[in-house]
């Protein structure tokens, strides 16, 4: 049996899923598969090409040393035999072509399909709700303290169309994409290692987001919203240190964002959706930091290239912009990023590191 879990871009509602707010990614045609046999003893067996095999019981919650690749395997177990009797384990074989590191999600998609296959293997078949209770829980196991939209985007994400996601309560809705429009995914050719560095940043972004948020006195980022509008929050963060005070801006920005997106999608305003990701990417280098120099020089190369809109996508610290462009400029777009950005970059492959997102299917959409 094979579970295919896919990738997923952020089109645009950057650092701001862990604090309850709206964002509109979608899945992407490359994936993680998990080929697997279930097996009467509780046991997890898995091996994956470049990896070292692991092996662990289903009862054995230590985790293996940080940054191994089983980490991510006993979260899986963990988060799902906190919640079903598991009788039977699996041998499991896993395959990917998503590129790691990159922003992507493949930590999720991993993890995700593991689930799947063990809960598979127990004869045990949730909802997407059901998932989204337990599954976001995960990524603190390998030690950032993600929010839930990585997982909705790989399981619920449809053929052809964003997903807009609203947490708490969670539900999704997919808005389909015009044809004519495209997203081309860059690698920025430098990674974020989740359990590395990155790791501290982004649970710092959390953190300044939070304390923000109980200085000024509001129960929820939704709240502060709904009282008042951008300009007014402004004012008020004006007071606060100023790693709070910019998390504070950036994320009822980026908010205000996301809504703007949603309209000019549904009604085919490429032109608009395309200044709101260019205002994104400045929000998230110069409020949240979170961007790098070959993040902001590739979005610039692809703005001169003919480009609509581009940014960082994901966490940041590293991994790939998200482009948009019509249709028709695509391959302008990609031949101006390969001679201007790639050339002066080393490690350039285009199979892996440039290509035409499509919007695809997520897990348990197909
Ligand atoms: C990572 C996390 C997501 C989200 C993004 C930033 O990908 O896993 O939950 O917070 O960063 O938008």
């Amino acid at each position: 049996m094979t579970i295919s879990v896919p990738g997923r871009v952020n089109l645009i509602g950057e650092h701001i899923d862990y604090h309850d707010l709206p964002v509109l990614p979608m899945a992407i045609q490359r994936q993680v598969s998990v080929t697997f046999e279930p097996r009467r003893e509780r046991t997890i067996r898995a091996s994956s090409r470049g990896y070292p095999p692991r092996e662990f019981s289903l009862d054995e919650p230590a985790p293996f040393p940080p940054g191994d690749w089983g980490n991510y395997l006993k979260a899986a177990v963990q988060l799902i035999a906190h919640r079903w009797t598991l009788t039977r384990g699996i041998h499991a074989c896993v395959d990917s072509n998503l590129p790691l590191a990159a922003g992507l999600s493949s930590s999720s998609a991993l993890m995700t399909g593991i689930a799947l296959a063990l809960l598979r293997a127990n004869d045990i078949y949730p909802s997407v709700g059901e998932l989204m209770e337990l599954l976001p829980e995960g990524e603190q196991f390998v030690g950032t303290r993600g929010g839930g939209m990585d997982h909705a985007a790989v399981l619920a994400s449809q053929p052809g169309s964003a997903l807009l996601i609203h947490f708490s309560p969670f539900r999704f809705e997919p808005i389909p994409i015009p044809s004519d429009w495209t997203f081309i995914v860059a690698h920025s050719l430098t990674v974020a290692e989740k359990s590395g560095s990155a790791k501290l940043e982004y649970n710092a972004r959390r953190a300044a987001g939070l304390n923000a948020l109980r200085k000024l006195g509001f129960p929820s980022y939704r709240a502060a919203l709904d009282r008042h509008c951008p300009s007014q929050l402004a004012d008020l963060a004006a007071s606060l240190p100023e790693s709070e005070r910019d998390a504070f801006l950036h994320v009822t920005a980026e908010a205000d964002r996301v809504k703007h997106a949603v309209t000019a999608l549904r009604a085919n305003r490429i032109r608009d959706f395309g200044d709101l990701l260019v205002a994104s990417h400045a929000n998230l280098r110069d409020r949240l930091r979170v961007s790098n120099a070959a993040l902001d020089e590739l979005v610039d190369c692809a703005m001169d290239g003919g480009a609509l809109g581009a940014r960082l996508t994901g966490a940041g610290f590293g991994g790939c912009a998200i482009i948009l462009c019509n249709m028709a400029d695509r391959d302008n777009v990609c031949a101006h990023l390969i001679e201007h950005f790639y050339a002066k970059h080393p490690g350039f492959s285009a199979a892996e590191h440039l290509l035409v997102a499509e919007p695809s299917s997520g897990a348990l959409s197909a």
